[in-house]
């Protein structure tokens, strides 16, 4: 599918991953609607799309209510919904049990919410206003792209629920996309390693080095915001990718720590 004149919803679009994949589609020509929780760092799109190809939302991809006015107004004010994109994610971390506490449910409960069943809301919501759209060339109507994590099958310690969460991600890749393939619609997931956004930053620097040095393969340093978005954008536009999990780590092999 080509982005040009299609529109796409991008959630976590405020920061990182989900703001270079803002850019880079609106740049191929697609029409944006941003969703995050973070409204005053969403606004700042303002400055790097044209805002006549720019709707704001602020939301939780956790609520229905959240995601559903998204792609409403999405279709309300572009007509069609063709490529979502899911980059909204939190890495909170805890030992399973620590100094003698256990993990704290809430934390558990916190990350899957929105990296597992917040990926899930905006799949479901989204693919029903794709349903809709006529089909383009193979009939396609869309396209979905979820964010994983090599930590899906190589989390390090405190990386339980994380771990659980992008494992989810990785899980449902296969089953949605079989389940939307008769309605023209395409589901990958994309597995980044480490990339350098303000998730890493808020890392203490002597682990985000030693991950660089003794895990990353090559070529030794984090990913870059804009190589997600390249991928992201391959992939909406090579229709023969679908129903699988795609490794961006250059070769990354984590360790417990
Ligand atoms: N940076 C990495 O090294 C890395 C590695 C593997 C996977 N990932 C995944 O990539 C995705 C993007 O992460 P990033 O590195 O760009 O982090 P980031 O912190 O820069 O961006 C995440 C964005 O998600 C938003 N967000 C959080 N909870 C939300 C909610 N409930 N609803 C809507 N928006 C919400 C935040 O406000 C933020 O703008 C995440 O799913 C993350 O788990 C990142």
């Amino acid at each position: 599918m080509k982005p040009e004149g299609k529109v796409a919803i991008v959630t976590g679009a405020a920061s990182g991953l989900g703001l270079a994949t803002a850019c880079g589609l609106a740049a191929a020509g697609a029409s944006i609607v941003a969703l995050d929780l973070d409204e005053a760092r969403l606004a700042r799109l303002r400055e790097q799309v044209d805002p006549s190809r720019l709707l704001l939302c602020a939301g939780s991809v956790a609520e229905e209510v959240d995601v559903a006015a998204a792609v409403d107004a999405a279709v309300a004010r572009f007509g069609a919904l063709h490529i979502a994109v899911n980059c909204a994610g939190v890495a909170d971390a805890a030992k399973t049990v620590s100094r003698g506490e256990p993990f704290p449910l809430a934390v558990w409960d916190k990350v899957i919410a929105i990296n597992l069943t917040g990926t899930f809301n905006v799949i479901r919501l989204a693919a029903a206003k794709m349903a809709g759209n006529p089909p383009g060339e193979d009939g396609e109507r869309g396209v979905i792209v979820n964010t994983s994590s090599g930590a899906a099958w190589q989390g390090q310690i405190g990386q339980a629920a994380y771990s659980a969460s992008k494992a989810g991600v990785m899980g449902l890749t296969l089953p949605v996309a079989r389940d939307l393939a008769p309605l023209g619609i395409r589901v990958l997931s994309i597995a980044p390693g480490l990339f350098d956004t303000s998730m890493v930053a808020g890392m203490p620097e002597n682990v985000s080095r030693s991950i660089i040095d003794r895990m990353v393969l090559f070529p030794s340093r984090m990913g870059r915001a804009d190589e997600f978005a390249a991928l992201v954008r391959t992939i909406v536009e090579n229709s023969y990718f679908n129903a699988s999990t795609i490794s961006l780590d250059a070769g990354a092999r984590m360790s417990a720590r």
